[in-house]
């Protein structure tokens, strides 16, 4: 291929080619397509584009605006969220569930469709799982799409790396091939990432959309790279599978490392070339361990959340602190001098990451934690639930004393006026916990202060 990319400059193809690519690629592609996914497809259905990349990019501004929908999969490649943001659209994200070894649930996949949906965006195999959907599920998911005027952009970039199983394409269910934009290129299965180097196949009529995007962009893909392109479709596949052999050796030999650390579970990616453990049990979040394995002990891995907010098991932080602040009543527990637990409903604040609450200085928490200043705390919402564990002393910041009338105030529409003598405890938390009814086996957190 390289020997192909040198011979192509030294031949003088060094100048501007057609936008949608030199023809005798754009001919090799199209074989090679309808080869592969099993239809017929013809070079004027192909748009060779610099890498996979601009075919997501084009695709995305050429078919969805605001007021549209946008359906991607999270965790996900993070271009498909940026691109649908970029061009005012909704971004509607379909959970990738670890349970299902990192496919969708169909169902779930239904209930997000409606008249504004106008683009599905699918990546199987998938970045940064390694999951990928079966047959059964690319029909599944053309079966709920069923005759609905929407598009789906097919990224298919990893079909060659496919370790257990086949490569399906949603581009092979009869009566999708006119609704599919499929990508693939040459960045992973020829390890031609810096050649920049990909292509889209899709309806002639919409080629001639994403050409003219094209030409307004790069003018055209480098002449001496698609003969190296050229090449590396025709030539001995070999590489390919040698590369692949080597990749799974590679997956085999990291996962099942993986396994053995304390609090990592890592599933078997089927495709790519990307392991997700999950990492719940470490009590960590994914970007703190990210962080920390990179600084203390030289590993670079992507937190999950670099994915999507789906790529974090956990709540987040800022979720809880919410619940916090919106709660109107907190249920709070001190301990009597005898040990028994106490608990009473109190009005308060989160402010500054502590929660603020007043009460006579004779009451029942107050003479408890006067004795012994720990307690816990809950919000109101129990079906999304904070509760945190901490100590609380008596507040004695004069200047969050002040902040802390008016908006009591404001949140209460009660008068402090009598409370003024009274002392103000300032909950500081050691542990929080989250809990969301509707995913609690998922979304169960800890969080240490
Ligand atoms: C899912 C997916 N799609 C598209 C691309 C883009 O490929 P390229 O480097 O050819 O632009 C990548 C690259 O990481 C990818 O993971």
């Amino acid at each position: 291929v390289i020997d192909a990319g040198v011979n192509a400059l030294h031949q003088g193809w060094t100048h501007y080619g057609p936008s949608a690519g030199l023809p005798e690629l754009r001919q090799a592609i199209a074989k090679e397509v309808s080869a592969s996914r099993g239809v017929e497809v013809s070079p004027d259905e192909v748009v060779v584009v610099p890498g996979g990349k601009p075919i997501i990019f084009f695709t995305v501004l050429a078919l969805a605006e605001q007021g549209d929908e946008v359906i991607y999969p999270n965790p996900g490649f993070p271009i498909y969220e940026s691109m649908i943001h970029y061009v005012g659209a909704k971004p509607v994200p379909i959970r990738l569930r670890e349970d299902r070894d990192f496919r969708f649930d169909v169902d779930e996949f239904a209930s997000l469709i409606n008249d504004r949906t106008r683009l599905i965006i699918l990546n199987s195999p998938h970045n940064p799982t390694g999951g990928v959907l079966s047959k059964q599920d690319i029909r599944d998911i053309a079966e709920v799409i069923g005759d609905r005027n929407l598009m789906v952009l097919s990224d298919e970039i990893y079909s060659r790396l496919i370790f257990d199983g086949e490569h399906y394409s949603i581009m092979s269910v009869a009566g999708f091939q006119e609704r599919t934009i499929l990508l693939d290129g040459f960045s992973k299965t020829y390890a031609m990432t810096g050649w920049r180097m990909g292509y889209g196949v899709m309806r002639t009529d919409l080629a001639a959309h994403i050409t003219r995007l094209m030409t307004n962009s790069n003018s055209c893909t480098a002449s001496f790279t698609q003969m190296a392109g050229i090449e590396a479709l025709r030539g001995d596949q070999g590489s390919v599978e040698n590369m692949k052999h080597e990749f799974q050796k590679r997956r085999d030999a990291f996962v099942a490392g993986l396994n053995k650390l304390k609090g990592f579970s890592c599933r078997m990616p089927k495709g790519a070339f990307y392991a997700f453990p999950n990492i719940r049990q470490t009590g960590w979040t994914s970007k703190k361990l990210a962080d920390a394995l990179l600084e203390d002990a030289g590993v670079a891995c992507l937190s999950g959340t670099a994915f999507g907010d789906f790529g974090e098991g956990y709540l987040r932080w800022r979720w809880a602190r919410k619940q916090l602040e919106k709660s109107r009543e907190y249920w709070i527990s001190t301990v009597r001098p005898d040990g028994s637990p106490h608990t009473m409903i109190v009005w308060g604040l989160w402010i500054n990451n502590q929660f603020l609450f007043s009460t006579g200085k004779h009451s029942v928490k107050a003479r408890n934690l006067a004795g012994n200043n720990r307690c816990t705390l809950g919000s109101d919402d129990a079906g999304a639930a904070v509760i945190v564990e901490g100590t609380a002393e008596p507040l004695a910041d004069a200047s969050i004393r002040k902040q802390f009338f008016p908006r009591y105030e404001k949140k209460y529409k009660f008068d402090m006026s009598g409370m003024q003598e009274e002392p103000i405890f300032a909950v500081r938390p050691l542990v929080a916990f989250g809990l969301r009814e509707k995913d609690f086996s998922k979304s169960a957190t800890r969080w240490k202060f």
